[in-house]
């Protein structure tokens, strides 16, 4: 029992482990987290609704989001900003591997006759023979990544932009990682819940790494007959960190946001978001 515990409780090194596909493929989870993203009014999977009118609107209106535009939204999750795009004229490309969400996200476009092209596939796969004026990463994707894959991402958003092409996409803050504090939990759900369809225990874990800025909340998730362990990291990000990795990847970062609806820089700000385009 003792060995059990001190491996639940156990700290691995950052980004040491990638589980985040858990969360959004296995069936029972993804279908936990598409009820997040389609309640209007929680910041879980995808933001309240009405901040997704309202930043979508603001997109569509800063990048000139009409016909002859084409956009492409990483983790486009069920759809909640193509749709928004599609509808003001925009060609759409929306890629996500989680096929619950997908699914949803097709019905929906069928339903307003929107065509928007959804491909299933994994964003670090993704190479698209069609470039873009806007690359979006909505809802602080790109900090479940690790650095590599972080540069991996970048690099192929500068291939993927037309000349004059911009990318825009949210990060978590250093005043956000300070407002985190570690902690342990444990749940019981004899009916089962968020993780199983079946009875478990689940063990939550939020570690914090003050050198590099990461948080890691650390779900084992223990049944009857098997245990799982899901590691979901954030690196939460200076302006500086941020700059040197997106030029790295030769993108250049113009404008700095409160968030992805246009708001203010704020340092106070658990988020910020960034606008880049190619360097020369
Ligand atoms: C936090 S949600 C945000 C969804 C959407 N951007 C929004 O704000 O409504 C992250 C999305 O990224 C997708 N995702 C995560 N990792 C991915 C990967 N490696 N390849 C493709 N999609 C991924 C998930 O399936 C999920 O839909």
């Amino acid at each position: 029992m003792f060995n059990q515990l001190e491996k639940i409780l156990s700290r691995p090194k950052p980004f040491e482990v990638y589980s985040t596909d858990v969360l959004w493929t296995d069936e029972h989870t993804a279908k936990q987290m598409m009820k997040h993203h389609l309640d209007p009014d929680v910041d879980i999977s995808s933001r309240r609704h009405s901040f997704i009118e309202n930043s979508a609107n603001w997109m569509i209106e800063r990048f000139k989001l009409h016909s002859g535009k084409h956009v492409i939204d990483f983790g486009c999750g069920p759809g909640l900003y193509t749709q928004r795009f599609a509808r003001s004229g925009a060609q759409v490309t929306g890629v996500d591997f989680s096929s619950n969400s997908l699914d949803y996200a097709r019905k929906q476009a069928e339903k307003e006759d929107l065509s928007i092209d959804y491909i299933l596939q994994s964003y670090f796969e993704f190479e698209g023979n069609q470039k873009a004026d806007l690359i979006t990463m909505i809802f602080c994707d790109f900090t479940a990544m690790n650095l590599a894959q972080r540069s991996l991402m970048l690099k192929k958003f500068a291939t993927l932009l037309k000349p004059g092409g911009q990318v825009l996409l949210d990060v978590w803050s250093l005043a956000g990682y300070a407002h985190r504090e570690e902690s342990t939990s444990i749940t019981h759900s004899p009916d089962g819940g968020f993780w199983s369809t079946e009875p478990y225990f689940e063990f939550m874990n939020i570690l914090k790494y003050d050198e590099e800025k990461v948080v890691l909340n650390k779900a084992v998730i223990i049944e009857a007959e098997r245990t799982r362990e899901v590691y979901i990291w954030h690196q939460y990000f200076s302006k500086e960190q941020l700059r040197k990795e997106f030029e790295a990847a030769g993108l250049r970062i113009h404008t700095w946001l409160g968030n992805v609806g246009g708001a203010e820089y704020d340092e106070t700000l658990d988020e910020f978001a960034v606008i880049a385009e190619k360097m020369e």
